[in-house]
């Protein structure tokens, strides 16, 4: 059997890199996945996750992640919590629960504490001198504040042919307290099911829970397409949708990868990903809209 993992951003290859070898090791795949998703939480130069995050409009640093176990269909997600060091490990412990799967703000905090997760002050000075540079463009171009929505998102398979599926993100830059994007909600920001694939989203999250985009990626693989078919597809078909109705689409991206470890990337934006499996070095690519087709090559 075939192992693999795709990851949004190229900021994931380091951990992309040291799950490919957990995995060629047997490891199994949530296992993996987690810790190539921490490699970038505990990462303070990439800001649009974990620690060193970029902050909400009060300049807190507010935390959302999800984990989907696809043997089982087990979901555990996060949403706005603050100062715990690894989002993805919550969510993951939070998927082994039967009932209160999805926690949000202070119950999450104390969901985490009570379980033992370690806390810490996730706002860097870097985080904090960017938010006062950009409230001070706010007032002196009209900058809009929002920007910074890189999330980590990875698929991963392993040797035994489970499928796990992952996110974990500081969402939008100077979003409002409270604020949740698609990252941590189960069929938008991720999804996976061992007997089909796994997909994964990246971008403008209110925009791309509109569509429910993960799930439906999956869902075209369940229907035999190629996860570059499928994730064509969805991106594109969808884009369309939200120009047409709205008369603009946000920034969207998406990879995936089939129980076969085949895999897939469609976005409407430039925008990289590392990937690795039995038979591919880890490798970053860089993707681009051509058409209604994705193009990519090695970056
Ligand atoms: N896609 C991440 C977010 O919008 O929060």
């Amino acid at each position: 059997m075939r192992w693999g993992i795709i990851a949004t951003w190229e900021m994931a290859l380091e951990g992309v890199r040291h799950a490919s070898k957990m995995l060629e090791n047997g490891l199994n795949a949530a296992d993996s996945m987690e810790e190539a998703i921490k490699m970038v939480e505990n990462n303070p130069l990439y800001t649009s996750v974990g620690y060193g995050g970029l902050p909400n409009e009060k300049c807190e640093v507010e935390l959302d992640a999800g984990f989907m176990d696809g043997n089982t269909l087990s979901v555990g997600a996060l949403g706005g919590i603050k100062d715990f060091k690894n989002p993805i490990s919550i969510a993951k412990n939070l998927s082994e629960e039967r009932f209160n799967i999805f926690l949000v703000g202070t119950g999450a905090e104390e969901y985490a504490h009570k379980s033992g997760f370690e806390s810490k002050n996730m706002l860097t000075e870097e985080s904090r001198k960017a938010w006062e540079k950009r409230i001070q463009e706010m007032k002196d171009k009209s900058l809009s504040p929002y920007d910074g929505h890189d999330t980590v998102g990875m698929v991963c398979i392993d040797k035994y042919e489970n499928l796990v599926s992952g996110t974990s993100t500081s969402g939008l830059f100077m979003k409002k307290k409270g604020r949740v994007g698609d990252s941590p909600l189960p069929g938008s920001g991720y999804y996976a099911d061992s007997q089909v694939g796994g997909a994964v989203a990246t971008g403008l999250g209110e925009d791309i829970m509109k569509g429910c985009l993960s799930y439906e990626v999956v869902r075209l693989m369940e229907e035999g397409l190629h996860p570059q078919q499928a994730a064509e597809k969805v991106v594109y078909e969808f884009s369309k949708k939200l120009e047409k109705r709205r008369g603009k689409a946000g920034a969207i991206s998406i990879v995936c990868m089939n129980k076969n470890g085949e895999w897939g990337v469609g976005t409407n934006v430039e925008f990289s990903f590392a990937v690795a499996t039995d038979e591919e070095e880890p490798r970053v690519y860089v993707a681009n809209k051509d058409g209604d087709k994705t193009i990519y090559h090695l970056a």
